[in-house]
């Protein structure tokens, strides 16, 4: 059994939740390896459905212990309350539940900090969640941040929160912004110490998971498009977002990677600030919005919206060395009559096949587009290729070749149950039982 990495090869909300949600029954262990609940995965089946920020998706499955790894940045207040809201949901979450004693903490000052960044940027802003991710990462990195471990001595812990402050409160000095509120900062004093008993080794726990060979499963965030250094910088995330970096983010060797899934949208969809080549800023953008409920889960913004970029996917292919893609909301095409794919960028005068490494020549790209038909017919909820209009298996075939990845799993619904499974490899190696329930065609 592998072990597998599921990320989002686009710019996040691919639809990552549902599939990890999907999978995890094959794998003892889920766990977060980056961000923080500036994500937002969905899970939908039946009649339920959850938004998870922080805690994998694979606690919705009884049967998976989660973890959430040293590379994660925690809010305290924001995850206490998701543990609340889950286990009002009827979720158990304490017993099956780790959180790194080495992720650092997101304080109310950090949140202070992101928002006075945004303000400061004025048009330039990047158009973060507000979660106050890009500082918890810089205290990390400027080594005045806050580890979650120090919880387990409280008087170490107070002092450390202390320290962060001085340090936040300088900087936000700087945008004559006030220091973080002392009630709100005790209230994250008060709900991190009530996390102490969730608080391990979970590298040690996922190296004896691997000596037992138990299977892991890594839940990415965001999406590749918003990585740190690979993404359109400065319009990404805080920290690293391929799927190589879920090893060391957990204290595990490269080796412990079996296998890497991209979920990629049909088409595209980015929230916040930055270049977006296949943006549509007409009716047909408003169209998909509307049709695929394209609002943020963490932020409830509009998504923005445009086609396929098989010239980006191409390159997450490459970064991440993704062995197998699950398209999802192919249905959210149904009604469109012609689907454009973007192959080229023309960036002055010239054609490239490759993602420019600066935002202002991305920024100018202007998509050279192969255009498919459309099939202008239900694709929703399919559970199987062979009920797929042509025109529809055609789109997702010539995915497919320009990707030169095989594409596992077609998604036609926000539920579990509206998923199309391929028996392709490597991904049915990595899965036999998902092929062996089914009955033979
Ligand atoms: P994540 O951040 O990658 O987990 O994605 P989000 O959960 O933020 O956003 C994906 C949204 O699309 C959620 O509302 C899902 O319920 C929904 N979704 C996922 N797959 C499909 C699909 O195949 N069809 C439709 N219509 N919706 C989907
Ligand atoms: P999931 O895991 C989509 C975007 C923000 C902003 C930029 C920086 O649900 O796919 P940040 O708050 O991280 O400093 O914001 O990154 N962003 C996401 N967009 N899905 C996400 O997560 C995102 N997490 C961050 O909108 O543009
Ligand atoms: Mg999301």
């Amino acid at each position: 059994m592998a072990n597998v990495v599921v990320i989002g090869g686009q710019w996040g909300d691919e639809g990552k939740g549902k599939v990890v949600d999907l999978l995890c029954p094959s794998f003892e262990h889920v766990v977060r390896f980056n961000g923080g609940n500036n994500a937002g995965h969905t899970v939908r089946f039946a009649d339920r459905h959850f938004a998870l920020h922080l805690i994998p998706s694979g606690i919705i499955q009884p049967t998976c212990r989660c973890a959430v790894g040293p590379g994660v940045v925690i809010d305290p207040v924001g995850l206490l309350a998701e543990i609340r809201e889950l286990e009002a949901q009827s979720i158990s979450v304490r017993t099956r539940l780790l959180l790194s004693s080495r992720a650092h903490l997101v304080m109310p000052g950090h949140r202070a900090l992101d928002l006075a960044r945004e303000t400061a940027r004025g048009a330039k802003k990047i158009g973060t969640t507000g979660k106050g991710i890009g500082p918890a990462y810089e205290t990390r990195a400027g080594r005045t941040g806050v580890r979650l471990g120090l919880v387990r001595n409280e008087d170490r812990f107070r002092e450390a929160v202390d320290a962060t402050n001085q340090a936040l409160g300088e900087l936000l000095r700087g945008y004559d912004a006030p220091a973080p509120d002392p009630e709100e900062v005790e209230a994250a004093i008060v709900a991190a110490l009530a996390l102490a008993p969730l608080v391990g080794d979970v590298s040690q726990v996922l190296h004896d998971a691997i000596a037992t060979k138990q299977a892991i499963l890594f839940e990415g965030a965001q999406g590749t498009f918003l990585d740190i250094d690979h993404g359109t910088y400065p319009f990404v995330t805080s920290s690293g977002v391929l799927a190589g970096f879920a090893a060391p983010a957990c204290g595990l060797p490269a080796r412990a990677i079996g296998g890497v899934l991209a979920v990629l949208k049909a088409y595209t969809t980015r929230v916040g600030g930055g270049p977006f080549p296949t943006e549509l800023n007409d009716a047909l953008g408003e169209q998909l919005r509307r049709r695929g409920n394209e609002f943020g889960t963490t932020t409830g913004r509009p998504r923005r919206t445009g086609w396929f970029d098989a010239v980006a996917a191409r390159a997450a292919v490459r970064w991440n060395g993704i062995d197998a893609v699950a398209l999802t909301k192919l249905d959210v095409l149904d009604e469109v009559e012609e689907i454009p794919i973007a192959t080229g960028y023309r960036i002055g005068g010239e054609v490239t096949t490759e993602v420019p490494d600066d935002v202002a020549d991305l920024a100018e790209a202007d998509p050279v587009y192969e255009v498919m038909p459309g099939w202008c017919s239900s694709t929703s909820g399919v559970t199987d290729d062979a009920e797929l209009p042509d025109a529809a298996r055609r789109y997702v075939a010539r995915l497919e070749e320009l990707l030169d990845v095989p594409i596992a799993m077609i998604s036609t619904g926000p539920r579990r149950e509206e998923t199309i499974l391929r028996a392709v490899p490597p991904f049915s190696q990595w899965f036999p039982e998902l092929f062996r329930r089914k009955a033979p065609r």
